[in-house]
């Protein structure tokens, strides 16, 4: 039973998975090296709170209660009696070994650590402790609060009781689980990939612009964000990073080919909202050209992106990645897609998938557009995913 809980790292994510768990009744030490950090973060959840006391949806005593329950300190060493730590800290293979090694020996030999990385090999995390079997990825997607999902990525080493564990108090945490295997991007960051790619394609080919891209996929898919909206939105360093990361992981597979579109809006500084402008012009009075919504063109975009995001959600089954429930759930709760991809399968046709994978291909000749062996097997079948 996990009561006490440790978290390194008061950033973004450390922040609200602290109060994750403070609110599900764990006691709490958020551990940051910047007494600054800790401040702010102390300072944030007041103001989350206070909303959620006006909204009605908490009330004072529950708002105590949840900050009474966590506790901020600059001290490692104050992390010694938990039975779960979390590490939030900078996306960095080397600043985190060095951190759990130095984590280690100061907790219990029950004590979980867990690492909250989102492109890092859980398995490299691991080797870096003594008893690497107590390690494993728990990703939660940010706000923390607010997203439902969190992946729970167990490494070739760790001991499936802890992770048995750690599934459970997730859940009980009010989370929805999906287990992922220990590969590059887990589900959410693997599958998601053609959302963004995809479009970057169709834009750089010159089929539409930006904002036709967008409405197809809002209007035919019921997607909440067009994909150019949303790496504005996520920020196009961050996203670019993302991706390159995982085209690197796996070995260059064109799949996963990087934007040159999107890296050069990085390098001139267009990041999007946060710099005021990005695929769009974020600044005051701006305006921004209006899409051709053009209902054969929309259809045509969206069926595109939509069967390069099955084949990546099949792909992903086919090599045991995650179950077929895992990967939809993942879909839906992380990113907050209107179904998940395999149910949108069965009712797209798996048959039309391949059909319009192969015409890809033989269109463009790439690796880039090979259908997934199993969605061949199962249209040959005439299968379904559920
Ligand atoms: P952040 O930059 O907001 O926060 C990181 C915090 O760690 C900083 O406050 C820093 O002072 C602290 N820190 C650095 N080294 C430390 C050390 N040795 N001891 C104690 N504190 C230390 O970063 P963010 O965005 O919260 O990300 C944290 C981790 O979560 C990264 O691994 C990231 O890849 C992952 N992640 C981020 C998501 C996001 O959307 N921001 C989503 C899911 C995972």
């Amino acid at each position: 039973m996990i009561h006490q809980v440790g978290i390194i790292g008061a950033g973004t994510m450390g922040s609200g998975i602290a109060q994750v768990a403070a609110t599900a009744g764990c006691e709490v030490i958020l551990c940051d090296l910047n007494q600054t950090v800790l401040d702010a973060s102390k300072e944030k959840l007041e103001q989350v709170l206070s909303r959620l006391v006006v909204k009605g949806r908490i009330d004072a005593d529950e708002k105590a209660r949840i900050q009474g329950l966590i506790k901020y300190s600059t001290d490692i060493k104050d992390l010694s009696d938990a039975n779960l730590v979390i590490e939030a800290i900078v996306e960095s293979l080397e600043v985190k070994t060095k951190v759990f090694q130095q984590l280690e020996p100061l907790v219990g030999p029950d004590c979980i650590i867990a690492t909250n990385t989102s492109s890092l090999s859980v398995a490299a995390i691991a080797a870096s402790l003594v008893h690497p079997e107590r390690c494993l990825g728990i990703h939660f997607f940010n706000p923390a609060p607010l997203m439902k999902l969190v992946e729970v990525i167990p490494a070739v080493q760790t001991d499936q009781k802890n992770t048995d564990l750690i599934v459970q108090t997730i859940k009980d945490w009010g989370k929805v689980v999906a287990l992922a295997k220990d590969t590059p991007g887990f589900i959410v960051n693997r599958v998601a990939r053609p959302f963004y790619g995809e479009a970057l394609r169709i834009l750089e080919e010159g089929i539409a612009d930006v904002p036709t891209i967008d409405w197809a996929l809002k209007t035919k898919g019921g997607f909440r964000m067009g994909p150019f909206e949303l790496m504005d939105f996520i920020g196009n360093d961050v996203n670019y990073t993302v991706t390159e990361t995982v085209f690197r992981a796996f070995y260059y597979d064109p799949r996963y080919k990087p934007s040159f579109t999107q890296k050069r809006l990085s390098e001139a500084g267009y990041l999007g909202r946060k710099s005021g402008r990005g695929y769009y012009n974020y600044t005051e009075g701006a305006q921004n050209p209006e899409a051709t919504a053009d209902d054969a063109l929309g259809t045509l975009i969206f069926n595109r992106v939509l069967v390069m995001l099955i084949n990546e959600a099949a792909d992903a089954l086919y090599l045991n990645i995650a179950k077929a429930e895992d990967i939809d759930l993942a879909m839906t709760k992380g990113v907050n897609y209107p179904k998940g991809l395999l149910a949108w399968a069965d009712e797209f046709g798996i048959a039309n998938c391949v059909a319009a994978l192969d015409a890809l291909y033989d269109t463009y000749r790439e690796d880039r557009y090979r259908t997934s062996p199993i969605l061949r097997k199962m249209a040959e079948a005439n299968q379904t995913f559920f």
